[in-house]
């Protein structure tokens, strides 16, 4: 990380007190927006006259919505710049487009393919990076899953998470979260399907730190047994689509339906970052009262407030 600049990378690089901090701002947020009062001028001049950038090189509903509402919310101008729109990858290289485009905005936030793209971002801008979605971690998405698990349950710690799916980029960052809040953790993968060593080694140094237990296994059933949360996502994650053929046969047995949430807790709720597929969730389990899936969404808007206030007005965190 460069210039002394905090970036918001991974939730791993965040502590258990700046996690919950963010959680709690998000919930804070939430509050001030929702009662329909007319926000303080520290709220609403806090980014007056400035630009969020927002580069993102893949597609997006709730990251992109969320993000440009956080921005307004702090009086921020949001400025979307897609693959199609700037000359980056086409006419220029990455390094120039980050000291552009870092040189006349308050913040990036960024939607990019591999990790080592966020790496460069931070190494070479001179604001804030938010990672709004890279290949190995989703930060923004685990910050919205604890404070809407935080809704629905009211106390996060002994809780049971179970994760049926794929070991990437989502539940990367949601397992750390969890573990940080104080939630057992069970990861159900596919045979032949890892996860990345990295987490496994956070995840095992946070659950000794908060006492939540976490587990990879193969068995989704034995990963929603008492489960109090079940989460998926999709099977195949922006930038695989070559292999959707071969994903889809690996994750045969892995769609969350009413055989798996039968052996859950009797409070389950079903979660999914979204956009979602038949072949990962039943209609069945992913319209039911136990869906949490639209709060869920809508919870993006107030980890986004939380993000640019922690990272680029720069409140304390914790
Ligand atoms: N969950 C999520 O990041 O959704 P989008 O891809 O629509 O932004
Ligand atoms: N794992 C998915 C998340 C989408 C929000 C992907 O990377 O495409």
């Amino acid at each position: 990380m460069s210039k002394g600049i905090k970036h918001l990378v991974s939730i791993s690089d965040l502590t258990t007190p700046e996690f919950t901090s963010l959680v709690n701002r998000a919930a804070h947020h939430k509050k001030i927006f929702k009662s329909g009062q007319p926000v303080s001028s520290e709220i609403s001049d806090a980014l007056k006259g400035k630009l969020v950038a927002m580069l993102f090189s893949k597609r997006s509903t709730r990251t992109r919505i969320s993000t440009e509402g956080a921005a307004v919310y702090f009086g921020g101008h949001p400025m979307f710049l897609g693959k199609d729109d700037i000359q980056l990858g086409v006419n220029e290289s990455f390094y120039d487009t980050t000291r552009i485009v870092s040189s006349m905005t308050s913040c990036i936030f960024a939607r990019v393919n591999s990790h080592s793209e966020i790496q460069q971002l931070c190494e070479h801008s001179s604001v804030p990076i938010i990672n709004s979605l890279c290949d190995t971690y989703h930060p923004l998405q685990a910050i919205c899953d604890i404070l809407t698990i935080k809704e629905a349950f009211g106390e996060t710690k002994g809780l049971k998470l179970a994760w049926v799916g794929d070991a990437n980029n989502v539940i990367n960052d949601l397992a750390i979260a969890a573990l940080r809040s104080g939630i057992h953790v069970s990861v159900a993968v596919p045979r032949g399907i890892e996860m990345n060593p990295t987490i496994v080694d956070v995840a095992k140094t946070v659950s000794q730190e908060t006492g939540a237990s976490f587990e990879v296994t193969n068995d989704p059933k034995s990963a929603c047994t008492d489960a109090n949360i079940i989460v998926t996502d999709t099977f195949v994650s922006m930038g695989e689509e070559a292999q959707k053929q071969i994903k889809l046969q690996q994750f045969s047995g892995f769609q969350v339906n009413s055989e798996l949430t039968k052996l859950a807790a009797p409070n389950w709720k079903f979660m999914h970052c979204l956009p979602r597929h038949q072949e990962e969730v039943t209609d069945e389990v992913f319209y039911s009262n136990n869906s949490i899936v639209f709060e869920e969404g809508e919870n993006r808007l107030y980890a986004a407030m939380a993000a640019i206030e922690a990272f680029v007005i720069k409140k304390e965190l914790a």
